[in-house]
This record gives C-alpha cells, sequence and structure tokens, in this order.
C-alpha cells in the first residue's frame, strides 16, 4: 500500500509515520507537510530514508496533485493545532483545515484514491460536563480552532454524501507524549517545570481533559483506515480524565519541582469546560489503548529529560514570541519577590 500521509512532521503524524513502517515495512509513505513553527523534520529523523518527503502545503492543488499520484489511501493530520494561537487569529486555521482539507478530498476524487481518512478532534462537539458524547452527537465546536476543524469534518461528509468518496473521520481526544510542540498544556508544563520556570494554569484548573497517549491514537487510525466502513466517525477516547490542575502537580512531582512555581493566569476566553468521548466503535473494531496516564505521563517526562536537543531549537527559536505574546512575560522570566 502507498500512503499520503499529510502534516507528518507533527507531533501525532510523525508518531503514526513510525507505527506504520514498524507494523508493515513493505508499505511505502509519502509525507506532505507544510513545515510550519510546529512541523519539523527532525520528527521523522528515524525513517527519514524510509519515506518520500514532499514540502508543500495542503491547499495548493498541483502540489498535492503531484504528491497523491500513484497513492491507494491518505491519511490527512495537517492543522493548525493550538486552540490559543486560534484564538489570536483564525485565517491560517480556515485555510489548513477548509480550503486545504477541500483541495485533498479534490484531488483523492479525481485521482481514485481508495481511502480517505481525516483525522478530527474530540473537540468539535464542544464542552460537556456530565456524561460522553457519541459519534451522532451534534457539532457544536465553540474555538475558532475546533469551528474550522468541524467545518473541514462535514466538507469530508458532504464529499462522501455526494460523490461516494470512501472517507472515514477519526475523532480523537487529548494526546500526549514524545515530540509534542511545547504550547500545549503537558509539554508546556514540563520544560517550564525543568527549568523552574512558572506553571501557567488557566483560570483555576479545574477543567477536565481526557488523555489519550499518542501511539495509541496513531494504532487506533491505522485499524480505522483498513478496518472502518466508508462514510462513518470514529471517535477515540483515551482511558484516563484528569483536571488541568492534577496533570500540573503530576509534573511537579515527576519532574521534581516546587510547587509554587504554579501560577493561576488569566483563563481562556471561552474555555471548554471538559471534553469526553464514547469509544464503543472503534472498540467494536478491536481498538483498546494500551498506555494509562501514569505510566504514559512517566514516559513522556523522560523523554524531554533526554531530549533537550530536540527542543532546545524550539525554546530558542519563534516560540519565545509567541510565549511573550500569550503570556505576557518572558520565557524563563523568574517571577518578581
Ligand atoms: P502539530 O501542530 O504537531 O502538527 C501539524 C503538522 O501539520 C505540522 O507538521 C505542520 O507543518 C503541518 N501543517 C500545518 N498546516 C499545513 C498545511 N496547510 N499544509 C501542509 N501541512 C501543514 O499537530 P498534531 O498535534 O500532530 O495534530 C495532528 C492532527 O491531529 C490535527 O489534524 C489535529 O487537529 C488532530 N488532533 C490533535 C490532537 C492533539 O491533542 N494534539 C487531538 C485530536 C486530534
Ligand atoms: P491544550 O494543551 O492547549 O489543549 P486543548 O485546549 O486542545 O484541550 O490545553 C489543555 C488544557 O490545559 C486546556 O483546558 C487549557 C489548559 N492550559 C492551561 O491551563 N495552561 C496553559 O498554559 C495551556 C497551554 C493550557
Amino acid at each position: 500500500m502507498r500512503l499520503l500521509v499529510t502534516g507528518a512532521a507533527g507531533f501525532i503524524g510523525s508518531t503514526y509515520v513510525r507505527v506504520v513502517l514498524e507494523e508493515r515495512p513493505d508499505d511505502e509513505i509519502v509525507v506532505l507537510d507544510k513545515l510550519t513553527y510546529a512541523g519539523r523534520r527532525e520528527n521523522l529523523a528515524e525513517v527519514e530514508d524510509r519515506i518520500t518527503f514532499v514540502e508543500g502545503a495542503i491547499e495548493d492543488p498541483q502540489v498535492v496533485r503531484e504528491a497523491m499520484e500513484g497513492c491507494d489511501a491518505v491519511v490527512n493530520f495537517a492543522a493548525e493545532s493550538h486552540v490559543d494561537r486560534s484564538i489570536a487569529g483564525q485565517d491560517v486555521f480556515a485555510i489548513t483545515h477548509v480550503i486545504g482539507t477541500g483541495v485533498l478530498l479534490d484531488a483523492a476524487r479525481e485521482l481514485g484514491v481508495a481511502r480517505y481518512l481525516q483525522v478530527s478532534t474530540d473537540e468539535v462537539y464542544g464542552s460537556i460536563t456530565e456524561g460522553s458524547f457519541t459519534e451522532e452527537s451534534p457539532l457544536r465546536p465553540s474555538s475558532p480552532y475546533s469551528a474550522t476543524k468541524a467545518a473541514g469534518d462535514l466538507l469530508v461528509c458532504a464529499h462522501v454524501h455526494t460523490y461516494g468518496l470512501e472517507a472515514v473521520i477519526c475523532r480523537g481526544s487529548n494526546n500526549y507524549g514524545p515530540r509534542q510542540y511545547p504550547e500545549k498544556l503537558i509539554p508546556l508544563m514540563i520544560l517550564n517545570a525543568l527549568h523552574g520556570d512558572h506553571l501557567p494554569v488557566y483560570g483555576d484548573g479545574r477543567q477536565v481533559r481526557n488523555w489519550l497517549y499518542v501511539e495509541d491514537f496513531a494504532r487506533a487510525i491505522d485499524l480505522v483506515l483498513r478496518e472502518g466502513r466508508p462514510g462513518e466517525v470514529y471517535n477515540v477516547g483515551g482511558p484516563d480524565e484528569k483536571e488541568n490542575i492534577e496533570v500540573v502537580r503530576r509534573i511537579v512531582e515527576l519532574v521534581g519541582a516546587d510547587e509554587s512555581l504554579i501560577e493561576h493566569v488569566r483563563d481562556r476566553p471561552g474555555h471548554d469546560f471538559r471534553y469526553s468521548l464514547r469509544s464503543d466503535k472503534v472498540q467494536a473494531l478491536g481498538w483498546r489503548a494500551r498506555v494509562r496516564f501514569d505510566e504514559g505521563l512517566e514516559r513522556t517526562v523522560q523523554w524531554y529529560r533526554d531530549n533537550a536537543w530536540w527542543w532546545e531549537p524550539i525554546r530558542s527559536g519563534e516560540y519565545r514570541e509567541y510565549y511573550e505574546r500569550q503570556y505576557g512575560r518572558k520565557l524563563g522570566e523568574r517571577q518578581a519577590g
């Protein structure tokens, strides 16, 4: 099988490529990635000689056609993935999630690609105080990130309905693990704790996220690509849900930092309180999460400890400016007093 994997220089896509090549070494993989601030060739270093890498955007029809030619399947990870950045400005989110997804879908249809998988998120359902969303739940996204992801999902459904494209959608809960860009909660807190920086918890920190180890999501995506029913949506939730403050306290403990680093800062506008998914459908295909949160978090902390080469260039680059804009203070700046 020849796969086009878009956005695979990022966190989840690069993990997915490693999982596929481990399980089916004869598969061929073409990666298409725009290499935004979050996309890094280093994420694919271990498999560099086993893939074809194309630098380009999914919203560029010519590049997409060339990369997709001869492929049997497409897995679309390409995205702007951070909610806070979408609150600061939505344009690039709409371009990638809506226009880009549309370009991929058109090309897949025109080239007769047998299978298309859209990687999506639990955030398209919005927040839920109690219980869990199923695949039938209505879409009520609340941030520009999730609203544009939902629009991308609806476009996939339209191509299934109108053109009979054999597409599936996989909606995952919050992922964590090695190689996640440190704008996200877990790697941000790990790196700040390792550096003795403040740990900025939004609001009271009682919001709840459902944590899914990245390799577990990658395996679910691969299963759905192969065994999912065309036109269907599959939710993939993690095995453990936690309040943010609990996660931050556990990171402090694992790193051996001081709890006084925890600082409650201004809440995220429109902050979703809780996400939760039922995963019965993907479980019926035979998927189970293998990594519980305690174990996954330990592994993740250890990975960031052992791989300063990976995050040092990030902490000294564009991320510094982002951090200052987002948190109103310089990265590494000590608290007054
Ligand atoms: P990431 O930000 O780490 O990586 C995104 C990748 O997409 C980067 O390599 C980037 O260069 C590339 N990219 C961005 N815009 C592009 C474009 N227009 N054309 C081509 N490439 C482009 O993101 P991630 O956390 O790995 O997320 C991957 C996918 O999984 C996204 O679709 C996201 O919505 C979804 N998802 C993420 C999570 C999570 O917790 N991170 C949970 C559920 C679903
Ligand atoms: P994040 O990793 O941005 O993922 P998402 O918003 O997609 O769920 O955030 C996870 C949770 O952590 C969310 O409730 C917001 C919160 N959070 C903080 O409290 N402080 C931070 O600095 C960040 C980045 C997130």
